[in-house]
């Protein structure tokens, strides 16, 4: 593996800050202990400025290359963790009860900041950098919140890029792809209201038992009938609730699920016929029905030119045999999809090892990624802005 030397060197630095990181999880949007260690590592970087509590404990750090002036890169960290009660028995394991970084944005946040380090030291690169370290991934969208508050267009950032560590796929190797990644992750709800009664004379009644039943199938070719073979989703019912006795015809009945999808069109094709099933399957039975649909993440795009760029930059770095640039697209979602939505680039998933799977309390960042990490990033900004 070719990574830089100079950040191969800060290995047990950053193996340091990583299990800091990791001992200390913060949930959600309140990040503000791992921000501030964040600041202060970038403060002693000596980094160009620092722009703090933008959603409400994200920061950005701005690097300017000693080039001529010219475009801002945009590289991007998770810092949240999970509500977890970790075991993994680490002498570094959480500190606290209930709370672990089980998917590794605590080796995410370390790999930015070893690639801030040695960018702040060099600077071999024109234009300017923009690191991102936001809070709330795995909640409300921390990413969504720092697009709203202009993070693209305040830092005039034009492409961007990001990574997630992933198990399950040889320590150091590379793994993306062009267009979409990762799914987009929706919620749904449905609620049915029949006519309850006595469970002996169904006949009094509008049964939304039968209701949920029938349309929990007919939901179910949404997938099989509607959407082209060659598109991939998932469509899930994973929650079917109504009734409290066996001989009372409940009023009411409850269906809930997921959608998760690649591409615009076909979100909106099965939004489309899950309103149509639900209003005409409730119709046919005499009930009537209201269906709740709830944007998660959009589906993470990779554009193409900054796919391949990452591709051959990471081919750079962990050699032409240890990148794939033919991932299977994951229906797991990442609030990342809310920058490649304002600004080309790519995310890419950098295998983890043999490790147990993400949000699992077994789950652990492998230290010896980071400086694999770090330096990819550091070796985009230098390849995409060379002086
Ligand atoms: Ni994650």
């Amino acid at each position: 593996m070719a990574v830089i030397n100079r950040i191969a060197e800060y290995f047990d630095e950053m193996k340091t800050w990583r299990q800091h990181i990791h001992a200390n999880p913060e949930l959600s949007l309140d990040c503000e202990e791992t921000a501030a260690f964040v600041v202060a590592r970038l403060r002693e970087f000596g980094v160009s400025e620092i722009h703090e509590g933008i959603a409400q404990s994200g920061v950005v750090a701005i690097i300017e290359g000693r080039g001529a002036a010219g475009p801002t890169i945009g590289l991007r960290a998770d810092m949240d963790a999970l509500p977890l009660q970790e075991k993994t028995g680490l002498d570094y394991a959480s500190k606290i009860d209930g709370k672990m970084h089980a998917c590794g944005h605590d080796g995410h946040t370390t790999m930015l900041l070893g690639a801030a380090k040695y960018l702040a030291e060099t600077r071999n690169f024109s234009g300017r950098v923009a690191l991102i370290f936001q809070p709330a991934e795995e909640t409300v969208g921390g990413a969504r919140i720092m697009c709203e508050a202009g993070v693209i267009e305040r830092f005039n950032i034009s492409h961007i890029y990001a990574m997630h560590n992933m198990p399950g796929i040889p320590v150091g190797e590379f793994h993306t792809c062009a267009g979409p990644i990762m799914a987009a992750a929706d919620e749904f709800e449905i609620q049915i209201q029949g006519k309850g009664g006595h469970a002996a004379s169904p006949h009094k009644c509008v049964d939304p038992i039968v209701v949920a039943v029938q349309m929990a199938q007919s939901i179910q070719t949404i997938v099989a009938r509607n959407v082209d073979p060659a598109d991939q989703m998932v469509l899930s019912i994973t929650q079917i609730h109504g009734g409290t006795a066996g001989n009372i015809i409940p009023d009411t009945a409850m269906l809930a699920g997921t959608v998760r999808s690649f591409s615009k069109e076909v979100q909106a094709l099965v939004i489309g016929r899950l309103e149509k099933l639900v209003a005409q399957t409730a119709e046919a039975f005499g009930a009537t029905a209201t269906l709740n649909y709830s944007y998660g993440y959009p589906a993470t795009v990779n554009s193409a030119r900054e796919t391949e760029f990452a591709v051959k930059t990471a081919k750079h770095i962990a050699g032409e045999a240890r990148v794939m640039d033919d991932l299977t697209p994951v229906t797991g979602a990442e609030d990342f999809s809310f920058f490649l939505e304002k600004c080309p680039g790519a995310y890419v998933a950098l295998g983890n090892g043999d490790s147990a799977y993400l949000h699992h309390p077994e789950f652990n960042f492998n230290d010896e990624i980071s400086p694999v990490g770090a330096s990819y990033f550091a070796k985009l900004v230098e390849s995409a802005q060379p002086i």
